[in-house]
C-alpha cells in the first residue's frame, strides 16, 4: 500500500500587493472573498492598495476603509495610503492604518495618476510609517531613484517587469540608494505571446513583457526581494471592456512551487521572497502558532473552484503544484479543503502603530 505523501508545511506567506476593491467595487472581490482568497492560496497577511473606486488619500478615508474591512477580513490585513500629490498635509502625520504610501506613475486602474514633477515634494512629505511604494515603469523609473536618493525616502518598485526597470534598480541597490523591488507570477510566468493569446483577458500593467526582459527577471531574481501578487480582481465582463489586471492570490503558490520542481527557483527563494522579506520591509508582526498545510500534487490550474469573486485566471491550462490543505492562524484552523473556516472579521486589521 503506497504511504499518503508527507504535506508541505509553510509558514504564513505575505503579500505586500493586492487590491480586494472594497469599499466601492465590491462586484470584483471584497475583504471577505478577497481575503478568503488569500487563506486559499496560503497568505495569512495581504496588504490592500488604496486606488479604490474613490482614491483612499486621505486619513479619514483611509480609517473609513479600515472599518469596512475590520469586518469581513478572515486574515491579517494592512492597508496603504494613496496620493495624487494634491493635500500634502496628509502625509505628514497619516492615519496610523497606513503601511506605505503607494503612488502610481503610469496610467492603470482608476486613471489614479501622480505627476512625475511632484515626486519629490511628495517623497518629503511623507512622514509615514514604511516605505513609498511605487507604480513605475520603464520611462520614470531614474525619476524614483533620484527622488529616492535625494530625499533619503525608503522605495519599493512594485512588480518590475523589464530589464530597462531592473537594471537601473540593481544599480541603485549596489549605490547604497534604500530601494526593494517586486515581481509577479504574471511577469515571471506568461510573456507578450500570452498577451496575445489572451486577448482582453492578458491585459495589465505594466503589460506583459517580451521573452528576453521574462528571461532577464529570472536571471536576476536574487536581486528582487519579494514575489507580489498583484492580486486585481476584475469580472469577466469588466475584462471584455478593457479593465486592466488579473487575480493572483490563488495561483502564485502553486505556480512557484511548480517553479521550484523544474528548478527554477527553491524553496528558500519561496519562503524568503514570500514570507520573510516581505515581513522586513513592512515591519510586520510575526504570527506565531501559523502554518500552511499543502498536499504535494500536481494538477492543471483552472478557473473553476477560486475563492475570488473575479472567478478566473490568466494562467488556466497551466501546471501548478501543491493544493493548500489546510491553513492555522495563531493556533486557529481557518482554513480546510476548499472552505474557510474563520468567522469574517477574525482577521486583524493590522496597524503599524500599535
Ligand atoms: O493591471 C493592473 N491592475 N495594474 C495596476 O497597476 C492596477 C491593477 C488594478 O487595480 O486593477
Ligand atoms: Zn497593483
Amino acid at each position: 500500500m503506497n504511504a499518503m505523501p508527507e504535506p508541505l508545511r509553510l509558514p504564513g506567506l505575505v503579500d505586500l500587493h493586492v487590491h480586494l476593491r472594497d469599499p466601492g467595487q465590491t462586484a470584483k472581490e471584497d475583504f471577505l472573498t478577497g481575503t478568503g482568497a488569500a487563506l486559499a492560496g496560503g497568505f495569512t497577511t495581504v496588504l490592500d492598495m488604496p486606488n479604490n473606486a474613490v482614491p483612499v488619500t486621505t486619513s479619514e478615508l483611509l480609517e473609513a476603509k479600515g472599518s469596512v474591512a475590520r469586518s469581513r477580513i478572515v486574515c491579517d490585513t494592512g492597508l496603504y495610503l494613496g496620493s495624487l500629490g494634491e493635500d500634502l498635509a496628509e502625509l505628514s502625520d497619516p492615519s496610523g492604518l497606513a503601511w506605505g504610501l503607494k503612488l502610481y506613475l503610469n496610467r492603470t486602474t482608476g486613471g489614479y495618476l501622480l505627476d512625475a514633477e511632484r515626486l519629490s515634494d511628495v517623497f518629503l512629505a511623507w512622514h509615514g510609517r514604511g516605505p513609498i511604494l511605487v507604480h513605475a515603469e520603464a520611462d520614470v523609473i531614474g525619476t524614483v531613484l533620484a527622488a529616492s536618493r535625494a530625499t533619503g525616502r525608503r522605495v519599493h518598485v512594485c512588480h518590475v517587469s523589464r530589464r530597462a526597470e531592473l537594471e537601473p534598480i540593481l544599480a541603485a541597490k549596489a549605490d547604497g540608494t534604500a530601494v526593494t523591488c517586486g515581481v509577479t507570477p504574471h511577469h515571471l510566468f506568461l510573456t507578450e505571446d500570452d498577451a496575445r493569446r489572451l486577448g482582453p483577458f492578458g491585459e495589465v500593467r505594466p503589460r506583459l513583457a517580451p521573452r528576453p526582459d521574462v528571461d532577464f527577471l529570472w536571471e536576476h531574481l536574487d536581486g528582487i526581494d519579494v514575489v507580489e501578487s498583484d492580486h486585481a480582481p476584475h469580472t469577466t465582463a469588466d475584462k471584455e471592456q478593457g479593465a486592466f489586471g488579473f487575480p493572483g492570490l490563488e495561483t502564485t503558490l502553486p505556480l512557484l512551487l511548480q517553479a521550484e520542481r523544474e528548478g527554477q527557483l527553491t524553496r528558500a527563494d519561496i519562503v524568503g521572497k514570500c514570507a520573510l522579506a516581505p515581513r522586513t520591509i513592512l515591519g510586520l508582526p510575526e504570527q506565531p502558532d501559523t502554518v500552511v498545510e499543502i498536499e504535494p500534487v500536481e494538477f492543471e490550474i483552472g478557473s473553476t473552484g477560486l475563492l475570488t469573486r473575479a472567478g478566473w485566471t490568466p494562467f488556466a491550462g497551466r501546471p501548478g503544484f501543491g493544493r493548500v490543505h489546510r491553513v492555522t492562524l495563531r493556533g486557529e484552523r481557518v482554513f480546510e479543503d476548499g472552505q474557510v473556516l474563520a468567522a469574517p472579521g477574525s482577521g486583524r486589521l493590522l496597524r503599524p502603530s500599535s
